[in-house]
């Protein structure tokens, strides 16, 4: 189950996930995006299920899940890459309305899907959660005060899982990227004064693709990941190193 997979990140997972021989569950609010990503899954010869949700609703979320094990009875993976990033301004402009926003689906909505995911593989007593944190779970970055505050969330949140399925076959762990070409960073990108702040930070001298990500994901979600819990793997192009 992915979910974001409509755009960016998540639908690059969606599709490598599906090349390396998965079934998916996609998730989004958009159906209609998330029928062209289960084409693009069917064409690699892999089940798709598109599923529209509301990741910040646990009715919604509950429903999905039920929807998902109907169709396929278990559920191995969840990446969570359902994510917004609408506000851009310093602390002591952020209204609560636009703290709340991008805390209940960013933080909340990572907790919400890996909980009622979770409770299945427990049962199953084998699973991978993979949440897309950001290098700003780690580092501050500033005019994203709530971005950062779910991001830094997300990490936490990864321990705590990680700890306490351990001893029950799941795995829980986070992977942190720099700024990556997709819908969310349109904006930024495209103020040529930031884009040249954001490119001076980059010991990589570029913005990630999509693409840069998959190799984490599939990782984490793989044999190669077996002794990985707990952990945030960060894809930053050395953006942290300094
Ligand atoms: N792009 C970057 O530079 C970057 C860097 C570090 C971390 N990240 C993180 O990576 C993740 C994916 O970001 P992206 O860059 O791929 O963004 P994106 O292209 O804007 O895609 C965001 C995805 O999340 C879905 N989504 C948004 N709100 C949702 C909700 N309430 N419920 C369910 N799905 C929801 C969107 O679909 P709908 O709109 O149809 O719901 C879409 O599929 C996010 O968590 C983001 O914070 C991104």
């Amino acid at each position: 189950m992915i979910t974001g997979a409509s755009r960016g990140i998540g639908r690059s997972i969606a599709l490598a996930f599906a090349g390396a021989g998965a079934d998916l569950a996609l998730v989004s609010r958009t159906r209609g995006d998330l029928e062209t990503v289960a084409a693009g899954v069917r064409e690699l010869g892999r089940r798709a299920l598109p599923l529209a949700c509301d990741v910040s609703q646990a009715a919604q979320v509950q429903t999905t899940v039920e929807a998902a094990l109907a169709e396929y009875g278990r559920i191995d993976v969840l990446v969570n890459s359902a994510g917004i990033s609408p506000v851009y301004k310093r602390a002591e402009q952020t209204a609560e309305a636009e703290w709340d926003q991008v805390l209940a689906v960013n933080l909340k909505g990572m907790f919400l899907c890996s909980q009622v995911v979770g409770r299945t593989m427990l049962k199953q007593k084998s699973g991978r959660i993979i949440s897309i944190s950001s290098i700003g779970g780690q580092v501050g970055l500033p005019r994203l005060v709530a971005y950062c505050a779910a991001k830094g969330g997300i990490e936490q949140v990864t321990k705590v899982l990680a700890l306490e399925w351990a001893d029950r076959g799941i795995q829980v762990n986070a992977i942190a990227p720099a700024y990556v070409e997709t819908d969310l960073t349109r904006g930024l990108r495209e103020n040529p004064r930031l884009a040249e702040g954001l490119l001076r930070q980059t010991p990589l001298g570029r913005f990630a693709r999509p693409a840069d990500i998959i190799g984490a994901a599939l990782f984490l979600a793989s044999e190669a990941g077996a002794y990985v819990t707990g952990t945030t793997l960060l894809v930053d192009g050395g953006w942290t190193a300094g």
